[in-house]
């Protein structure tokens, strides 16, 4: 069966609004599916001593939760990320956790391939969510996954999940109340599932 990895980048461990939006994406697979908290994870900085690059291996594995994440990744077909705009870019928890997986880069590009889709939430209606979006699919590139987008109504839907805090009209709702946001995570969520179903599928033919 697929299995899609969701990882949510808030530090909050609870009512967080991109993990809500992640629940939904994973909701609208028929996949098996995990919903990662990366702050209930033990994740140190990366030191830049560059053992990844000419050991292939991280001294910082050794002390903390980083093995479990790669494992539970490496087995995904398809990862989907949700951050949170912080300062319009992803938050450190989340940082220290791309940081890090450079191993996995290094170490024979172990996330490639695999399906990938981005998705968020800011305070703010001009918050900052493109450039996220734009953080996390750059990310997604640089490990050899295949990055897609949400499709859904050419005139109605974004490329991707996102949306704020801050409505039209200037007063505040959480994403349990943004339509939008709520329905580009479904589409995007989709077509993770879509996409990641066809590679399966032509792996099994060949
Ligand atoms: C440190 C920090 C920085 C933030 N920076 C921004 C920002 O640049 N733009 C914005 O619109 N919202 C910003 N926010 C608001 C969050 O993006 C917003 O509360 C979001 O819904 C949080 O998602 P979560 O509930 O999943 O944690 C910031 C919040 C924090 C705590």
């Amino acid at each position: 069966m697929m299995r899609i990895v969701g990882i949510s980048g808030s530090p909050k461990k609870e009512k967080s609004n991109t993990q809500f939006l992640l629940s939904k994406a994973l909701e609208a697979t028929s996949a098996d599916t995990r919903l990662i908290n990366i702050s209930e994870y033990d994740i140190r900085h990366c030191t830049g001593c560059d053992s990844c690059v000419r050991k292939k291996t991280c001294p910082e594995s050794a002390h903390d939760d980083m093995p479990k994440l790669e494992e539970e990744l490496r087995k995904a077909d398809a990862i989907i990320i949700a951050a949170p705009s912080y300062f319009t870019s992803v938050p450190g928890v989340l940082k220290d956790f791309i940081d890090r997986s450079r191993a996995m880069k290094m170490l024979d590009h172990q996330l490639k391939d695999k399906v990938f889709g981005a998705l968020t939430y800011a305070g703010l209606r001009y918050g900052g969510q493109e450039h996220v979006i734009d953080v996390l699919n750059r990310y997604a590139l640089g490990q050899g996954m295949i990055v897609v987008g949400a499709v859904g109504s050419p005139v109605k839907h974004g490329t991707f999940g996102s949306g704020s805090l801050q409505t039209d009209e200037g007063s505040w709702r959480s994403a349990l109340n943004d339509e939008l946001a709520i329905k580009g995570s479904i589409l995007l969520g989709e077509r993770v599932a879509y996409l990641a179903g066809r590679i399966k599928d032509s792996e099994v033919r060949m």
